[in-house]
């Protein structure tokens, strides 16, 4: 099964960013972090931002929110056209609704779990969202280390996914390189982040490459 690679431009350039989107031009998603300072210590960019990421890059944005009240800025992203938004479960007053309406505005509805978030409310909720965005490291941060004791997660996700034959992407994003792709695509995982093992390549186009070939053959 093919694998989706999605290099987060956190690890980016930022003030050399149509440059850093076209090393990444052979990639399935843009995975853009935008954080605000309060669900996460780490500051990023908001819509402005975003809008002219998605009017310069030749590949659709995969947009992770780590803010606060989700319900209230969420569908600002969807409103500009990003591919897809996911927010944090943690976050969200009403996740069901908030996804509904992301569906609504045109975009893939996802929804993220960080490390200490149990997904046992998720599973029989799959058929509301699109895509669930496991978290291997505390959201905040690019280069931080793998985190394997969440890998349990994706094979509840993809168990429970084919018990109800629904097509959602499990997506998981920190720490992802070639060693550690390979064990997150045999828990279950089909798309996949990474940051700091895409950028800090020479060839961010060849490190894309790679990541897809490691992982393709242990994607169910
Ligand atoms: C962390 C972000 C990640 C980050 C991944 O909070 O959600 O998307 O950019 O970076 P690496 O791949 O370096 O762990
Ligand atoms: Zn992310």
């Amino acid at each position: 099964m093919p694998a989706r690679i999605n290099p987060s431009i956190l690890s980016a350039d930022f003030v050399n960013m149509q440059r850093d989107l076209e090393r990444i031009a052979g990639a399935d998603l843009v995975h853009v972090d935008v954080m605000d300072n309060h669900f996460v210590p780490n500051l990023t960019f908001g819509p402005q931002m975003v809008e002219r990421v998605q009017a310069t890059s030749p590949v659709p944005l995969d947009v992770h929110l780590m803010i606060d009240d989700p319900d209230r800025w969420a569908p600002r992203y969807a409103e500009i056209g990003c591919f897809s938004v996911t927010f944090h479960a943690e976050a969200a007053g009403a996740p069901l609704t908030l996804a509904r309406t992301l569906r609504k505005l045109g975009a893939r509805a996802g929804v993220a779990l960080s490390p200490k978030t149990d997904v046992g409310a998720y599973l029989e909720l799959l058929p509301e969202f699109d895509q669930v965005l496991v978290m291997t490291v505390e959201p905040g941060f690019g280069g931080q280390k793998f985190l394997p004791h969440v890998l349990s997660k994706l094979t509840r996700l993809r168990e429970a996914a084919e018990r109800q034959g629904v097509e959602v992407w499990l997506e998981v994003d920190g720490g992802v390189n070639e060693q550690t792709i390979v064990q997150a695509a045999e828990a279950g995982a089909d798309t996949f982040v990474a940051g700091s093992s895409v950028f800090g390549a020479d060839d961010a186009g060849a490190a894309i490459e790679a990541l897809r070939a490691a992982a393709a053959p242990h994607v169910h």
